[in-house]
């Protein structure tokens, strides 16, 4: 059964032909179109138009294809093959010397660049882009040896040691002074080298460092907080330091929330993460400064959206980016990986403010750091890739280019496994190659959705705090329990910051916004007054930044909104199931919650709330409101929200059957709509046009093989 909406009916927004260049340098990203800042112009578009295509910026013909390179793992010997068989596999971005300071700074200010000018010279003939790391990811020995204040220090204060990666405190001017050193010299040298085509800043900063808690960190702390408070009382009453004898008088008797006997103090801990994640920035426009300098090449780092790096808030870092790059690895350890994927990906589209993106590290197969590393299996390197490029990926990299034969990742996949060429991956990296070579026409277009989906770091920090009704509720689960229901239903959303301009689009999906502040919320409640549709779950709007409670019934900040008050909440134990008057059941959570103008949906059938109001839909305006006080059982949640995306007019949803994803990026003149069968049965589709894999017409309908992917071509309607 096909249920669409009117996604095949849109009409095509206007694009500038011609914008996207590929020497056009991703300097000019355009910080006007992300979503953490608005302006006139972009609040007047249309979600149809929000997303005009432009290319990465990269000079890089078409797609990239690309991969990490570690050659300082191998003898010089193999370096020829490698890039003899990079051309073979159609790679045309290489990431080198991520992991490089040892080797181009073996001693202290003593600086040797001979291989690496040999493996760029090497890359550059052959036509191979260069993504060049500025090698300051982990530190030296010799700079542990001599300065072990730089190594960063945990909560406990007990020192992580060198011997793994990313030993480095963020706030250490020691560390600093050094790395920017490398990146100085490095800049100087590469800067208007032909062949470097990208910067690539240090390597997914934060993934192990963020949270230092040593006294150089602690005085970072306070510089910090004296920027953001001003005067200690500010800081007093933020934190409500009348609350067990916490009042500080002096600046300096303020400290990180270093481990405590009881339980510590939120709005401190709150503040650190934010700190955290400002003080790596910090670090980052360092270095982007020290290349800058030299070099007028694009200027990035790896993110890790969503599942990996929760200490950064990447909506803060948008802006300082050239390009907006990803790294994406399946995590066994959820229930269902590729739902992931699919979110990490729009997650990123969404930092990008709808431009494309780059996927700069995923796997080829196994990773090596899960409890059980799974393998994938035939054919899923390919849908997984193009799954990143339907959700506006303009290129796919891959760590690494060979497998390592020693350390911490050698059981790691790799485009060239231990076995080599004779292998089923490297068969698979080849076609996939060559698929992304005859891909080059999707460069620059867009992903447009007309739900918006509120995706928030500060409220994934506050959430997860302790000493909240359930431990067990955690705010990821509920944003992926979302994003399921949404793709279930064959919904493309774009995420989007809390406050960000939601004109244009028809529905907002706000997943457990537990801490909001007033501006955003009144984004939220005008949006619906004006004519929007809302849903918003459980525990959204309590605490405002300060993580101050909001008083007079929660869900605080959209009660009004929402025409329904709270006034306890009723968490339910692991096994604890209750039922609904419709029949459906649900966990986690309940409330004891009242209509103020709100209808109620269903009602609880058993438990203690038995005849309270769990789902409710309240008419506000001209919009819509509904309320999710429970955590209603997935196939629940998907039939809602079916029923709420229709209420609501959105136009880009396409339900074809459980596990299969429809996206559609618009260009100036035809539509790209990628069909991505995660199932292991042939699914028909309706979508009429050429399908690029196989070069087929399709002309009425397709039919998608199990665990296949359709890209079909649909060129506009001529006026
Ligand atoms: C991260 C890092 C890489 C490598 C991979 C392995 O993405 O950036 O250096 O460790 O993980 O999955």
């Amino acid at each position: 059964m096909f249920t669409l909406g009117a996604f095949t009916e849109i009409r095509p927004p206007a694009v500038v032909a011609g914008f996207c260049e590929p020497s056009q340098k991703l300097g000019l990203l355009g910080a006007a179109t992300r979503t953490t800042h608005v302006n006139e112009a972009e609040a007047a578009v249309t979600a149809t138009s929000r997303t005009p295509a432009r290319a990465l910026g990269l000079d890089v013909d078409g797609l990239v294809f690309g991969c990490d390179y570690n050659p300082e793992q191998w003898d010089s010997s193999v370096w020829a093959d490698d890039v003899r068989l990079m051309q073979q596999a159609g790679i045309n971005l290489v990431a080198i010397n991520i992991f490089g300071w040892s080797q181009v700074e073996p001693r202290d200010g003593s600086f040797q660049f001979g291989d690496l000018d040999r493996i760029i010279a090497l890359l550059t003939e052959a036509g191979i882009g260069i993504n060049l790391g500025t090698g300051t990811s982990s530190p030296p020995p010799w700079l542990t040896t001599a300065h072990p204040e730089i190594l960063p220090t945990a909560a406990d204060e007990t020192r992580r040691w060198p011997g793994g990666r990313q030993a480095w405190c963020p706030s250490s001017p020691v560390f600093r002074e050094k790395a920017i050193r490398l990146v100085t010299v490095t800049a100087e040298r590469y800067g208007s080298h032909p062949g470097v085509k990208l910067w690539h800043v240090s390597n997914e900063l934060g993934c192990h460092n963020a949270h230092c808690y040593c006294d150089e960190s602690a005085a970072a702390f306070r510089r910090w907080l004296r920027s953001r408070y001003g005067d200690i009382e500010a800081l007093n009453a933020a934190w409500g330091t009348t609350f067990w004898s916490q009042h500080y008088a002096e600046w300096d008797e303020i400290l990180p929330p270093r481990t405590t006997l009881s339980l510590a103090n939120s709005a401190q801990q709150l503040d650190f993460d934010r700190f955290s994640s400002d003080e790596l920035l910090s670090y980052y426009r360092a270095e982007a400064e020290a290349v800058r300098r030299f070099s007028s090449v694009p200027v990035t780092t790896n993110f890790m959206v969503t599942a990996h790096i929760k200490t950064q808030d990447y909506w803060t870092w948008a802006d300082d980016m050239d390009v907006i790059a990803n790294d994406h690895y399946l995590d066994h350890r959820l229930p269902v990986p590729g739902r992931e994927l699919s979110f990490a990906a729009d997650v990123t589209r969404g930092i990008a403010g709808g431009q494309p993106w780059l996927l700069m590290e995923s796997s080829t197969s196994a990773v090596n750091w899960q409890p059980i590393n799974h393998a994938k299996s035939a054919g899923q390197l390919k849908r997984d890739s193009l799954t990143h490029l339907a959700r506006g990926a303009d290129g796919v990299c891959f760590f690494q280019w060979r497998a390592s034969v020693r350390g911490a990742e050698k059981f790691h996949s790799a485009l060239l496994p231990h076995s080599g060429t004779g292998s089923r991956i490297w068969s698979e990296v080849v076609e996939l190659g060559s698929i992304m070579g005859r891909l080059s026409e999707i460069v620059g277009t867009a992903v447009t959705s007309d739900i918006a989906f509120v995706f928030s770091w500060e409220s994934w920090w506050a959430t997860d705090l302790d000493a909240h009704p359930s431990s067990d509720l955690r705010y990821l689960d509920q944003v992926h329990a979302l994003y399921a229901a949404l793709l279930d239903v064959g919904a493309t959303v774009d995420v989007v910051a809390p406050g960000a301009p939601l004109d244009g689009y028809r529905l907002v999906v706000v997943p457990t916004l537990y801490l909001v502040s007033d501006d955003d919320a009144a984004v939220i409640n005008e949006f619906v007054a004006g004519g929007g549709h809302a849903v918003v779950t459980f525990f959204s709007g309590i605490v405002d930044e300060t993580d101050g409670i909001r008083l007079g019934g929660y869900p605080g900040a959209f009660r009004e909104m929402l025409g329904v008050t709270v006034d306890e909440f009723y968490p339910l134990g692991a096994a604890d199931v209750l039922t609904l008057t419709d029949g459906s059941t649900s966990t986690l959570w309940s409330e004891n919650l009242s209509l103020t103008a709100a209808t109620s949906i269903a009602e609880y059938a058993s438990g203690p709330l038995s005849g309270v109001p769990a789902v409710t839909r309240n008419d506000h305006g001209q919009g819509v409101g509904w309320y999710l006080a429970t955590e209603l059982a997935p196939d629940a949640l998907s039939g809602l929200l079916r029923r709420i995306v229709v209420e609501a007019s959105a136009r880009e949803f396409v339900e074809l059957a459980p596990g299969v994803e429809v996206v559609r990026r618009r260009g100036a003149d035809r539509d790209y709509v990628f069909i991505l069968n995660h199932t292991d049965q042939p699914v028909a589709h309706p979508f009429a046009g050429q399908e690029l894999l196989s070069e087929a017409a399709v002309t009425t309908t397709g039919t998608v093989d199990a665990g296949g992917v359709h890209i079909i071509r649909q060129e506009h309607e001529k006026p």
